[in-house]
């Protein structure tokens, strides 16, 4: 490696020798300049994403540069901004030896345990008590060893066994953070003229979800995980193609050097910074333990606001004299502990794939899984997305897969992991007929999904059921699932309708149900019937219509038969409405077996009819000889709008409260007239206290 160095530098001094012409000299200053500019700039744009100029104009510095570079090959040298990409694809990587073992990191899964190492230390040197710490994101990515000579980098390697590593050079040049020259800044003062610094590839969360989405059209194969992305793209062959994957660097270590190097961690990161490392801003120093364990704690709850993958927090003696006299346990460092977060993507087993039918009859795939605890939940079941994706990802039963829980989704399976393969595994063929009813199922052009059409299916009507029953639908409290598939079984319930046609002695019969039990339900189904029109469309479940869209379409049209005849036209005239939902609206109610359903709903009184248009319709006079005084801010109405209703209505309106006001209706803010009101003991009514007096008296309820 040395003489690989000096034979460089002669070869510098050679160059200059043979410029013999002045505009040779120029040429070769001015090639100098763009290189420590490009390297500049490159470093304001990757390392402290605050670029200084546009990247036309780095593009032109860069073209300019190769300009000379091809006109005098004999001055292009490894660190050269035009060869980022100059290496070639390698056979094989060669091995390289560290300078010092690499360790690794004890892990500490809770704050008690970092306690407990904390204690260790204590017992170990007393010095203990008085040293501060310092806490970095610990980030899942790849531990790599970057070798600098005069400021030059001349070698990068994975950490392999931490006594030997694979030499990744070509590849890390690629990493477009990774400074090739330091200090990146020529005002800086110079490195020790040997220096090797440790630091972790990786790549953004949002870039692996680009990159493999980039993968997955492209028909190739697409990673696991961040991490798996990191060390898949270092480990490339082909420097080119790790050129094209986006991979960042974080330095957080010096592991050998030759000159005088900072004796604090916290320095230590200062200094690699000012050298032109990318290090992270997120470290923090504390003083004590109680403040370390405080701010892990805080770290814990940040977790998922990161934009790359932490699987913990690195928690460092400041002091490195200290952290290094205290000495090694195996390849783990006393002088620091790793606290990891709990681990949201597992492997566990694929016992044996399951399909749910929807609600609109389509099947989904889920995985029965060996049971597994993944943070702090144990996960059975996880969502296989659809059979396409199986396919793609060639997940087979038996296989060791690798499943994620994040926040509130479902848990989901990520893909299998292939080098646990045994031979035994069975590929997964997915049903040909219906798992619930046996019909044949369909699937239709441009859409992944595979559909059960048969409108009797057994799984769908239990889905379309609890759909109807819910809390945002038509809120039946107490009609849960298994009493959904026990009416379903017992043949009480054919449709949503026959629920309103359950008799207290079909009840009895089912198990479970005492007398209690089954007035309640019956109450609850019968009090259902009141729930305004927007339910019932959101009940129907048709599909794209959630509840903004539900309330809409209620305000628009007085009841379904009137939003059945609506036309596909004009319903996409209505706001947030395109030809999906109107077209999916349209063919709901063209469906033979759904105008018998409501003409069954219509029967059994489930007909709600909407506000706004059923009063102006119906005309009466609800509210004659009654006098009222509005007051105060309302919310869906102005004051002068109920005003008018009022009248509407054949109340009247007056302006103070007296003895003969029948009702005050009042909105926020409501000031002296409330307090008339009280003293004179005339009725209060708010906004909807108002609409739901109308409707009583217009016999409506
Ligand atoms: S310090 C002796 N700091 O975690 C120093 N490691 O489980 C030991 N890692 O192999 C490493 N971020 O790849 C350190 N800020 C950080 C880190 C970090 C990620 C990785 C590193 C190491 C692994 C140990």
């Amino acid at each position: 490696m040395l003489r690989h160095i000096r034979k460089r530098m002669w070869r510098d001094v050679l160059n200059l020798a043979i410029i013999n012409t002045m505009s040779e000299e120029q040429l070769y200053q001015e090639m100098q300049r763009l290189r420590q500019e490009l390297h500049f700039h490159n470093y304001r744009y990757y390392v402290l994403d605050a670029p200084l100029i546009s990247d036309g104009e780095y593009d032109r510095m860069l073209a300019r540069l190769r300009e000379i570079e091809t006109q005098h090959p004999e001055w292009v040298v490894p660190d050269s901004p035009t060869q980022r990409v100059g290496g070639s694809p390698a056979e094989k990587f060669l091995k390289v030896s560290h300078p010092v073992s690499i360790l690794s990191l004890a892990n500490a899964f809770d704050l008690q345990d970092v306690q407990a190492w904390y204690e260790r230390l204590l017992r170990l040197d007393e010095r203990v008590a008085a040293t501060d710490f310092v806490i970095e994101p610990k980030i899942d990515g790849l531990t790599v060893v970057l070798h600098y000579r005069n400021g030059l980098f001349v070698q990068g390697a994975t950490r392999g066994d931490g006594e030997e590593g694979e030499d990744i050079t070509a590849n890390l040049r690629t990493v477009r953070s990774l400074p090739l020259r330091i200090p990146v800044d020529a005002s800086s003062p110079p490195p020790p003229s040997y220096l090797v610094v440790r630091g972790e590839v990786f790549i953004t969360i949002e870039d692996f979800e680009a990159l493999n989405k980039r993968l997955l059209e492209a028909g190739e194969k697409t990673y696991l995980n961040p991490r798996n992305t990191a060390a898949g793209s270092l480990r490339q062959l082909d420097p080119a193609i790790t050129a094209t994957r986006p991979l960042m660097l974080l330095a957080y270590s010096i592991v050998a050097a030759d000159g005088d190097i900072p004796q604090t961690q916290w320095e230590t990161l200062q200094y690699l910074k000012a050298l032109g490392f990318p290090v992270t801003s997120l470290a923090e120093r504390w003083a004590d333990i109680q403040s370390v364990l405080f701010a892990c704690e805080k770290w814990q709850q940040r977790r998922g606001k990161f934009d790359f993958e932490a699987d913990g927090v690195v928690i460092k003696i400041n002091d490195l004299r200290l952290a290094a006299d205290l000495g090694v346990v195996g390849k783990d460092p006393r002088g620091a502990v790793a606290l990891k977060f709990p681990a949201l993507e597992v492997t566990t087993i694929l016992r044996d794939i399951g399909v749910n039918v929807g609600r609109t009859g389509v099947l989904t795939p889920y995985a029965i899984l060996e049971p597994v605890e993944i943070g702090g939940v144990v996960v059975k079941q996880a969502t296989l997305h659809n059979f396409d994706f199986i396919a793609e990802k060639d997940i087979r039963i038996g296989d060791r897969v690798l499943v994620k829980r994040a926040g509130d989704v479902i848990p989901y399976v990520i893909g299998p992991v292939v080098d646990a393969r045994r031979g035994d595994e069975k590929s997964y063929v997915p049903p040909s007929v219906c798992p619930a009813c046996q019909q044949p199922v369909e699937h239709f052009e441009g859409e992944v999904a595979w559909y059960c059409v048969n409108a009797a299916c057994p799984a769908q009507l239990v889905r379309n059921v609890e759909h109807f029953v819910s809390r945002t639908a038509m809120d039946i409290v107490g009609l849960g699932l298994r009493i959904v598939e026990q009416l379903i079984e017992a043949g009480l319930v054919k449709d949503v309708a026959d629920l309103y046609t359950l008799q207290r002695s079909d009840l009895l019969e089912l198990e479970g149900f005492a007398e209690k039990k089954a007035d309640n339900l019956l109450n609850a189904i019968e009090a259902s019937k009141s729930q305004p029109l927007e339910r019932l469309i959101i009940a129907l479940g048709i599909r794209g219509v959630g509840e903004v869209m539900a309330a809409d379409l209620a305000r628009r049209y007085r009841d379904l038969d009137a939003l059945g005849s609506a036309t596909f036209e004009e319903l996409q005239q209505i706001e947030g409405i395109g030809p999906n939902i109107a077209q999916a609206i349209v063919d709901w109610f063209a469906r033979p077996a759904n105008r018998a359903l409501l003409e069954k709903l219509k029967r059994c009184g489930l007909w709600p009819v909407s506000g706004a248009e059923k009063y102006l319709e119906e005309g009466g006079k609800p509210l004659e000889g009654l006098t009222f005084v509005v007051t105060g801010t309302l919310s869906n109405y102005s004051r002068e709008e109920v005003k008018e209703l009022i009248r509407s209505k054949g109340g009247k309106v007056t302006d103070s409260v007296s003895k003969k006001t029948s009702y005050l209706v009042v909105g926020e803010d409501a000031g002296s007239k409330l307090d008339k009101a009280r003293e004179l003991g005339v009725a209060t009514l708010d906004e909807d206290g108002l609409m739901r007096l109308i409707h009583e008296r217009s016999g409506l309820a």
